[in-house]
């Protein structure tokens, strides 16, 4: 066995669309060998059964009669990270743009967030109850899912630099379009009654504006270090 560095605890990454998060917390994970929870993949499976079913996405009732009986799962390895519905791989269908459209009324209806925060504890506390550790990112992580995470992190970036980011990602052209189209996200987002997107009080905020990834992910594992949260540990074989 080698030794490495490895997480135990939780850190909580929330932020808006294109501020790098996914990214950097997918890559945070695998350097310490934590797990990686990406809360929004799992609103994005439950957007995409409510399409499927034919419910129009801003009728909370009938959203949330779906999505209960909706089987969502989603994957804790940070290098492959798979989201299933009902048994179905739907990993590379929930990032289209209709999903991506749906998904901001789907996830403000509030019996949609009370079954899937459940769920999101139920996935965090089997990790560190064995002792482990796990980079969760999503809206409300610091907020409501983990308040008590020993590391919290609010990721900014401006509207601009983050529309050019998603627009790169998807190999977009319009970025102008790509910017009403965040903005109107975030406005959702962060208004909704339920949750909104902010930062926790006693979260560090990081302006990723004018950094890339590998800065980002620097401060992140910085900030693991100075909390306490990497420790030494036995790491696959010699
Ligand atoms: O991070 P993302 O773009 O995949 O998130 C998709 C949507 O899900 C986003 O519009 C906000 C919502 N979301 C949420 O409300 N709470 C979370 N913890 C994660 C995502």
């Amino acid at each position: 066995m080698r030794q490495g560095d490895g997480l135990r605890g939780i850190v909580a990454v929330d932020g808006p669309a294109g501020t790098g998060k996914s990214t950097v917390t997918r890559r945070l994970a695998a350097l310490l060998g934590a797990r990686y929870l990406d809360t929004g993949a799992m609103y994005r499976a439950a957007a995409l059964g409510v399409l499927r079913a034919g419910v129009d996405p801003a009728e909370p009732t009938a959203v949330s009669e779906v999505v209960a009986r909706r089987h969502i799962e989603v994957g804790t390895d940070p290098a492959t990270s798979r989201v299933l519905l009902d048994g179905e791989d739907v990993s590379r269908e929930i990032r289209g743009p209709a999903v991506t459209t749906a998904v901001s009324p789907v996830s403000a209806v509030s019996p949609v967030r009370e079954l899937l925060v459940a769920q999101q504890r139920r996935i965090i506390s089997d990790v560190t109850a064995a002792g482990g550790g796990i980079v969760v990112e999503g809206r409300d992580i610091g907020t409501v899912v983990v308040p008590d995470a020993p590391l919290k992190v609010f990721l900014t970036a401006t509207a601009a630099q983050r529309a050019a980011r998603r627009a790169a990602q998807d190999g977009v052209d319009d970025v102008a379009e790509v910017r009403r189209a965040v903005e109107r996200r975030d406005r959702s987002d962060s208004t909704r009654a339920t949750s909104p997107m902010r930062a926790a009080a006693d979260a560090v905020e990081l302006d990723t504006t004018a950094l890339d990834a590998d800065a980002v992910l620097s401060r992140l594992h910085e900030l693991a270090i100075a909390r306490g949260l990497v420790v030494l540990v036995a790491r696959g074989r010699t």
